[in-house]
C-alpha cells in the first residue's frame, strides 16, 4: 500500500482515466494496405528469439476490429486511449512516399474515438522502426532523425485538426539499451557503447522534431511531451533525508537523457564519464532537443529503493530481498509509490510541467472461468494492484502535483515483445485462437472507479 493515504476526495473533473497500447503490439495485418516491414517483424523471424516462436502478424487484431474494441472502450467509461502510430504503415521504406492508406486508418481510429467520446493520445514512436532505416544505420546513425522528421509531419498534418495531445516518443532507455545493447529487442543488436549513446542522442533529436512538428501542424493548444521510463529512487523511509538520497539517485540514473532533454546540455559528471564515447552533438541538436514540453508522460511499474549514505553519490541503492514480491515479470515488483515518487522527482527535479502516467499495470496468470452462467477472469491480484497505484496517483494530486491522467497498461492483452503472448497485461482478455475479448474483474472494477472517479 502507498504509505501515506489518500484523501476520501473524487479524483478532479479535469484527471483523465484512460487505456493505453502500441501498434506492433495490438495491430496485426502486417501486410495490409502497403504496410512496410518494420524491424519487429524482423527479429520475429530469428529463430529462437520469440517466446513461442510468436509473432506480430495477427496480434489482438486491432487493425481490423478497432469499431469492437472501441465499443469496449465506451462501455469501460474510459476517457482516454492512448495509442501510436505505426511508421511502417506511414512511410513503408522509412523515406520517400507517404502511404494514404496507411495513414487512413487512423484517421478511422481517430474519428471513431473523438464519436464515443474518447480523448486520442498518439504516440508517434513506440519501437517499430521501418526496416530500411535499420539497414541503412538505425538509431546510432543520424540517418533516423533525419527521416523521423517527415514522417512525424505527415502524421501530425493528416490528424493534427483532431488530435490535440500527441506523444513523441516511447521509453528512449528501453528502445536504445535493448535494441543495441543487450539485444533483447529489435533490432537485435550488440553494440558498443558508443553506438548506444548516439542512438540516445538521435532519440532525443527525434523527439525535439517531434515537438517542432506538433508546434507547426497541429491546431492551437495541442499539447506535446517525450513518454519517458525514468528510474525512480523511491526513499526507503519518508524523511526528508531520504528524498533527499532519492533525487540525487534520480539524476545519476537518469541524468544522461534527463539532463539534455530538460536542461539542454549534457552533464558535465556524464559526459567525463563517456570519454571518447560521448555522442558528437551538432550544432542546434540540444536546442532541438530540450525544446520545451506540456507535459511529460509516464511509464512507471517499479522502482528502487534507496537511503542516504556518505558515498560521495549521497545514496545508497538497496537489493531487493530474495523474497520480495512479484507478479508476472521478474521486474513487476509492487511498489505502488513509485508513481507518487515518480511525479514529484519529476516536477521537483526536471521542472516537468503537467504529468501523465502514460503506462502502469502488470501482468498474471489470468483464467478464464465460468461463474454462474458467465465467463469471467477474477483477476484480484491485478485489481489490488491498480487499486494501489492509483491511489498513489491521488496522493500526487492532493498534495498539489500536476498529474493530468493515468493510463492503464493495457486495454487488451498484446504481443509482450520477447515474451510473446505468454505473458496477459490487459483489462480485457483476448483469446488468440477466436479473437474473443471478454472482461476481466480488473476492467469492471476500472468502470466503476471511473463511474465515481473514486477507488473503490
Ligand atoms: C514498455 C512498453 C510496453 C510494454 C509494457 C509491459 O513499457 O516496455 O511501453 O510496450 O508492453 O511496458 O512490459
Amino acid at each position: 500500500m502507498p504509505s501515506q493515504p489518500a484523501s476520501p476526495e473524487p479524483f478532479p473533473p479535469d484527471f483523465l482515466f484512460g487505456a493505453a497500447t502500441a501498434a506492433f503490439q495490438v495491430e496485426g495485418s502486417t501486410e495490409a494496405d502497403g504496410r512496410g516491414e518494420s524491424i519487429w517483424d524482423r527479429l520475429c523471424r530469428r529463430p529462437g528469439h520469440i517466446k513461442g516462436a510468436d509473432d506480430g502478424a495477427e496480434a489482438c487484431d486491432h487493425y481490423r476490429r478497432w469499431p469492437e474494441d472501441i465499443r469496449l472502450m465506451r462501455g469501460m467509461g474510459l476517457e482516454a486511449y492512448r495509442f501510436s502510430i505505426a511508421w511502417p504503415r506511414v512511410i513503408p521504406a522509412g523515406t520517400g512516399a507517404v502511404n494514404a492508406k496507411g495513414l487512413d486508418f487512423y484517421d478511422r481510429l481517430v474519428d471513431g474515438l473523438l464519436a464515443a467520446g474518447i480523448k486520442p493520445f498518439a504516440t508517434l514512436y513506440h519501437w517499430d522502426l521501418p526496416q530500411p532505416l535499420e539497414d541503412a544505420g538505425g538509431w546510432p546513425s543520424r540517418v533516423v532523425p533525419d527521416a523521423f522528421t517527415a514522417y512525424a509531419e505527415a502524421v501530425v498534418r493528416r490528424l493534427g485538426d483532431r488530435v490535440d495531445r500527441w506523444m513523441t516518443l516511447n521509453e528512449i532507455p528501453v528502445f536504445t539499451s535493448h535494441g543495441y545493447g543487450n539485444g533483447l529487442h529489435a533490432p537485435g543488436k550488440i553494440l558498443a557503447r558508443k553506438e548506444q549513446n548516439l542512438a540516445v542522442h538521435h532519440a532525443l533529436l527525434a523527439h525535439g522534431r517531434a515537438v517542432e512538428a506538433v508546434r507547426r501542424f497541429a491546431k492551437p493548444g495541442a499539447q506535446v511531451g517525450l513518454v519517458n521510463n525514468p528510474l525512480i529512487g523511491v526513499p526507503a523511509l519518508e524523511t526528508e533525508a531520504h528524498a533527499e538520497a532519492a533525487r540525487k539517485a534520480v539524476v545519476r540514473f537518469n541524468g544522461y537523457m534527463l539532463e539534455p532533454l530538460c536542461h539542454g546540455a549534457y552533464a558535465p559528471w556524464w559526459l567525463e564519464e563517456q570519454g571518447a564515447d560521448a555522442p558528437e552533438v551538432a550544432e542546434g541538436d540540444l536546442a532541438a532537443i530540450a525544446a520545451p514540453c506540456d507535459f511529460m508522460g509516464l511509464n512507471i511499474y517499479s522502482g528502487v529503493f534507496v537511503e542516504p549514505s556518505a558515498s560521495p553519490a549521497g545514496f545508497r541503492e538497496l537489493p531487493f530481498p530474495k523474497g520480495y514480491p512479484k507478479l508476472e515479470m521478474n521486474w513487476l515488483k509492487p511498489m505502488p509509490q513509485v508513481i507518487y515518487w515518480g511525479c514529484r522527482m519529476m516536477r521537483e527535479v526536471y521542472g516537468a510541467r503537467d504529468l501523465y502516467v502514460t503506462e502502469n499495470g502488470c501482468a498474471c496468470v489470468d483464467e478464464r472461468v465460468e461463474v454462474d452462467g458467465e465467463t469471467r477472469v477474477m483477476d484480484s491480484d491485478r485489481v489490488q494492484w491498480l487499486r494501489d497505484h492509483f491511489a498513489a496517483a491521488k496522493r500526487a494530486v492532493d498534495e498539489g502535483l500536476p498529474l493530468k491522467g493515468f493510463f492503464v497498461w493495457s486495454l487488451l492483452d498484446n504481443f509482450e515483445w520477447q515474451e510473446g503472448y505468454s505473458k496477459r497485461f490487459g483489462l480485457l482478455h483476448v483469446d488468440y485462437r477466436t479473437q474473443r475479448r471478454t472482461w476481466k474483474d480488473s476492467a469492471r472494477w476500472y468502470k466503476i472507479v471511473i463511474q465515481g472517479r473514486k477507488i473503490v
